[in-house]
C-alpha cells in the first residue's frame, strides 16, 4: 500500500498547522497522520485512493456508517430553509423529544457542539445544585480536554501517587492546576474504594463522573454491581451521578449504557452517535436539576446549539435508531458479535493469548495480558507492541482501527465486510 499522497499532505499541512492536525488525538498513526479522501456506508477511502473497511468511524460519531443517506437528506433540506436563527424551532423541539423517550435518565434535555461542552456543563450543573464543588472521577477516563475535565486520563505511574489515593495529576501543560484542589481521583471499579473516599469526604462531593463502560481504556466493563454501587453511594451522600455517555450513548443500546445496565445516573451526556456524524452533543438529566438552565440559575450558551441542519440530522439519526425496534442497532451488534467471535477463533487458532472486552457495537482487543484488566492500572498489563503490530497488519490489509485496541462497529457493516475483515485478521495476527 502506498501513502505517498497522504505524506505529501501531511508535510504541506505542517506548513500551517501545528503538528498538520487539527485535533491532538489524530497524531498516533502509521506511517504519518493520514489524510481521507471521502466515504460510503462502511468504507473509507484515503488520499492515496486505498480502500478500508472502517472500524474507526471517526472514533464513533459515524454509527450509521459513512454518509447515511436519510440523515444527508433531512440536512440538504434544512440547508435549504436556514442555518440558525439565535432563536428556537421546532426540529429541536422534536429531536430533544425523540432523546426524552429514549433515555432512561433523560426528563429534559439541552444540545451543545461537543462531547467537551456538555461534559463542562455537566460539572457545572451539579456544583450549582448541590453547593458542593468536589468531583469524584476515576483514573483512565477521558471526559474532553477542557481544564475541568482533562485530568488523569493516561498519568505516569511514577507521579500517579499510590493506587488508593491518586494523586489528581493535569494531561495537559497550560491547564489551570487550580481545578485539582477540585478533583479526588479513585481507580475505577473499586466500590470499597469509593465509599471510603465517600467516607473521608462527606458532604463534599458534587457529583461523581464516570464512562460507564472504560471504552477509552482497554473497553473495560464494570464489574457486576459496580455502577449499582455508584448509584446508591451517590443517594446516600446527595451527590449527583455523572454517566459520560459520549461513546456508549446511542450505541450500546438505544438507550445508551444507562438503559444497558439498568442503572440511572442523574445527569448524562451524549455525542459521539446522535446525530449521523454532525457536531452535536447533548445534557440530560432530571427535571429538578436541569430546570436550573431554564430559570437562568446556571448558564449553559452556545451560539452554534441546536442549529437547524444540526437538529436536522439528530432527529434523522435518532429516527434511524429507533426504527422497527431499533432493528438497525441489532444489526451493528450482530456484527460486533460476529467479529469478536472470529477475533477470539483465530486467536485460538494460531495459539495467540487474545484479550476482548466491552460490547459488539464498541470493543477492544488486547494481547498478552500480564494480569486480569479492570481499572487503568492493571490495563498497563497488556502487550502494546504486539496490538501495535497487529493494526498495522491490518491496515496493510485494508482494515482500518483506532490504534491501541478499539474497535466501533456500525449499522452499515456488512456480513461481506465482516468476512473479509476475518480474512484479515487471520493473517494479521500471524504478526502477534
Ligand atoms: C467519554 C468521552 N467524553 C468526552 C469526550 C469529548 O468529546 P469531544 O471530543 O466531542 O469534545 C470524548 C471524546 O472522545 C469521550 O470519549
Amino acid at each position: 500500500m502506498k501513502f505517498d499522497v497522504s505524506r505529501e499532505l501531511y508535510q504541506r499541512a505542517c506548513r500551517t498547522c501545528p503538528g498538520g492536525i487539527h485535533s491532538n488525538v489524530r497524531k498516533a498513526w502509521h506511517p504519518h497522520p493520514m489524510y481521507y479522501d471521502h466515504g460510503r456506508g462502511s468504507r473509507v477511502w484515503d488520499a492515496d485512493g486505498n480502500e478500508f473497511i472502517d472500524y474507526v468511524l471517526a472514533r464513533g460519531p459515524l454509527l450509521l456508517g459513512h454518509s447515511p443517506q436519510p440523515v444527508i437528506e433531512a440536512v440538504k433540506r434544512e440547508l435549504d430553509r436556514g442555518l440558525m436563527y439565535a432563536g428556537q424551532h421546532e426540529l429541536e423541539i422534536a429531536a430533544s423529544e425523540k432523546i426524552c423517550s429514549l433515555v432512561p435518565c433523560a426528563e429534559m434535555e439541552r444540545f451543545a457542539g461537543s462531547g467537551s461542552e456538555a461534559v463542562h456543563g455537566a460539572i457545572r450543573l451539579a456544583r450549582a445544585m448541590t453547593g458542593r464543588m468536589k468531583v469524584l472521577r476515576f483514573e483512565g477516563h477521558y471526559h474532553g480536554w477542557f481544564d475541568n475535565e482533562f485530568w488523569n486520563y493516561a498519568p505516569p505511574l511514577e507521579t500517579a501517587g499510590p493506587r488508593e489515593s491518586p494523586r489528581p495529576l493535569p494531561a495537559s501543560k497550560g491547564m489551570s492546576v487550580a481545578e485539582g484542589e477540585h478533583l479526588v481521583i479513585c481507580p475505577w471499579n473499586d466500590l470499597a474504594l469509593v465509599d471510603a473516599t465517600f467516607e473521608r469526604h462527606r458532604g463534599e462531593i458534587a457529583a461523581v463522573l464516570t464512562e460507564a463502560i472504560m471504552c477509552n481504556t482497554a473497553g473495560i466493563m464494570p464489574r457486576p454491581g459496580f455502577l449499582e454501587g455508584l448509584r446508591e453511594l451517590c443517594t446516600k451522600d446527595g451527590a449527583l451521578l455523572i454517566f459520560d455517555e459520549v461513546i456508549t450513548g446511542f450505541r450500546v443500546s438505544l438507550g445508551g449504557a444507562q438503559g444497558y445496565f439498568g442503572v440511572t445516573p442523574d445527569l448524562a451526556t451524549f455525542a459521539k452517535g446522535m446525530a449521523g456524524g454532525f457536531p452535536v452533543s447533548g445534557i440530560a438529566g432530571r427535571r429538578q436539576y436541569m430546570e436550573a438552565f431554564g430559570d437562568g440559575t446556571v448558564t449553559h450558551s452556545g451560539t452554534y446549539n441546536s442549529s437547524g441542519p444540526n437538529m436536522a440530522a439528530t432527529l434523522a439519526a435518532m429516527e434511524m435508531l429507533s426504527a422497527d425496534d431499533g432493528a438497525l442497532l441489532k444489526h451493528a451488534h450482530a456484527m460486533g458479535q460476529r467479529l469478536m467471535e472470529g477475533i477470539r477463533e483465530a486467536g485460538g487458532r494460531l495459539g495467540k493469548d487474545v484479550h476482548i472486552r466491552g460490547v459488539p457495537a464498541v470493543f477492544h482487543v488486547s494481547f498478552n495480558d500480564r494480569e486480569e484488566i479492570v481499572d487503568y492500572r492493571t490495563s498497563l498489563a497488556r502487550d502494546a507492541a504486539a496490538y501495535d503490530r497487529f493494526w498495522l497488519a491490518l491496515q496493510e490489509r485494508g482494515i482500518r482501527t483506532v490504534p491501541g485496541g478499539l474497535w466501533f462497529v456500525s449499522t452499515a457493516h456488512t456480513p461481506q465486510d465482516v468476512d473479509q475483515t476475518l480474512a484479515a485478521i487471520g493473517e494479521a495476527m500471524k504478526t502477534v
